[in-house]
């Protein structure tokens, strides 16, 4: 074989490999430049060809140019906001009211997943005082004369229970785990998903190319990644100028969240644990204490010398809203917790315990 043949078989060689890569070039698009940037494992459906995109990816823009996903089963998403390295997507409802969509929202013939759940309980109530109590309504689903509440919290939800009606228990994807029982929340937060399959963050990170390996395929390849990240220096540099007091803040407050966690172990908020999705108790097994056994339970008017467990516990756990002078309230001898007089009254015609510790020695009614 003479020098010229191998030259003019390396040429063609490079000019079909050329054309053949090109072909599955996919570059980025958008719905508007506001918008997030659409590339593999996403793709628009009628700007990008279906190579572009894995399946369960697909992206449409809707009359107003946002960036909307069909989820089978749940319907229509607005993306918020997609991060390609970490493998995060951000969701919520195009019609502002995802309250409402997440009763409905079942992820499982998706590819997304929640990071973590958090149980909310969502209650109609009718002519219900929620600024009195400060509960956060959901307004897109309340109307004149009733709202919708929705809350993760033992003691809320059982507070609610004996005046509203319950809707629903959804299991909420939730950006963030929760130390403590949310009392009362509008559900409004963007919901972030995430994918496990197809694994493109890494090649992400090296700015490579992520994308189908070949057209009826489902492997990815990674092109034009950067073989090695920066030179070792800048590496050692950055980890010492950047890492290092990273790592310490990440000590501090991995130590926060354990003297938090211990804390709350220790009794200070014995019933706020993780979110619990309560079955109503049917009402004919609630028995509660009779008038005079609560009559017997000192009371006292604000200003005046209340014992309260915490000093600086100066709320009322059970409607939520600050004490104020000249209000009168009520605590359990058992435990020295205190609540507004007419919270806890009611409270104990229902239920013989303290709505806070209710490990209650209290006696029942004979
Ligand atoms: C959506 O985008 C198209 C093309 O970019 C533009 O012509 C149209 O005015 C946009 N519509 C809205 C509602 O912004
Ligand atoms: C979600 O959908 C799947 C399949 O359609 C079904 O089996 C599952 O029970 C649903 N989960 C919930 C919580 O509704
Ligand atoms: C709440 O209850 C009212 C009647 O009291 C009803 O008209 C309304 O549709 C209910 N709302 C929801 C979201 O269930
Ligand atoms: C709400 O209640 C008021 C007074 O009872 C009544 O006049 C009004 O029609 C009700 N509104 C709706 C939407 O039912
Ligand atoms: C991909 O699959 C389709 C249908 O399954 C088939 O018609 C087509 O020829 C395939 N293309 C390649 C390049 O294998």
């Amino acid at each position: 074989m003479n020098i010229n043949k191998v030259l003019t078989f390396l040429f063609f060689h490079f000019i079909f490999n050329f054309l053949i890569t090109s072909a599955q070039i996919c570059s980025n698009s958008f719905c508007r430049r506001t918008e997030p940037t659409i590339r593999f494992p996403f793709r628009l459906e009628n700007l990008q060809p279906s190579t572009c995109g894995y399946p369960g990816f697909d992206l449409f823009c809707d009359a107003f140019n946002q960036t909307l996903i069909e989820l089978p089963n749940s319907g229509r998403f607005r993306v918020q906001s997609i991060d390609y390295e970490s493998q995060n997507v951000w969701l919520n409802d195009p019609d502002h009211c995802l309250p409402r969509r997440l009763l409905q929202l079942n992820l499982s013939t998706t590819p997304f997943n929640a990071y973590f759940h958090q149980d909310f309980t969502l209650f109609n109530c009718s002519a219900f005082d929620y600024a009195r109590y400060r509960y956060d309504p959901i307004g897109c689903m309340s109307g004149e004369n009733y709202t919708v509440l929705a809350s993760s919290s033992e003691t809320a939800i059982r507070f609610l229970e004996s005046r509203c009606s319950m809707i629903a228990a959804v299991a909420v994807p939730v950006q963030w785990r929760f130390f403590e029982p949310v009392m009362t929340s509008d559900l409004a937060d963007d919901i972030r998903l995430t994918w496990g399959s197809p694994r493109c963050g890494q090649c992400e990170e090296r700015r490579g190319r992520c994308g189908l390996r070949s057209v009826n395929s489902t492997e990815i390849e990674c092109r034009n990644a950067a073989r090695h990240g920066l030179p070792r220096m800048a590496q050692y540099a950055i980890f010492i100028g950047m890492g290092l007091p990273g790592f310490l803040l990440l000590i501090g407050f991995l130590y926060l969240i354990c003297i938090r966690e211990h804390n709350s172990r220790r009794g200070r908020h014995p019933v706020m644990e993780f979110s619990v999705v309560v079955v109503p108790h049917s009402t004919t097994t609630i028995s509660g204490l009779d008038g005079s056994t609560i009559e017997s339970y000192p009371k006292t008017v604000l200003g005046e010398s209340c014992r309260l467990s915490k000093p600086e516990n100066n709320t009322c756990s059970i409607c939520l809203s600050e004490y104020m002078p000249k209000e009168t309230l009520r605590s359990i001898p058992e435990c020295q917790h205190c609540f507004h007089a007419e919270c806890i009254d009611e409270w104990l015609r229902l239920n013989p315990t303290c709505p806070v510790c209710r490990n209650s020695p209290m006696s029942t009614p004979s």
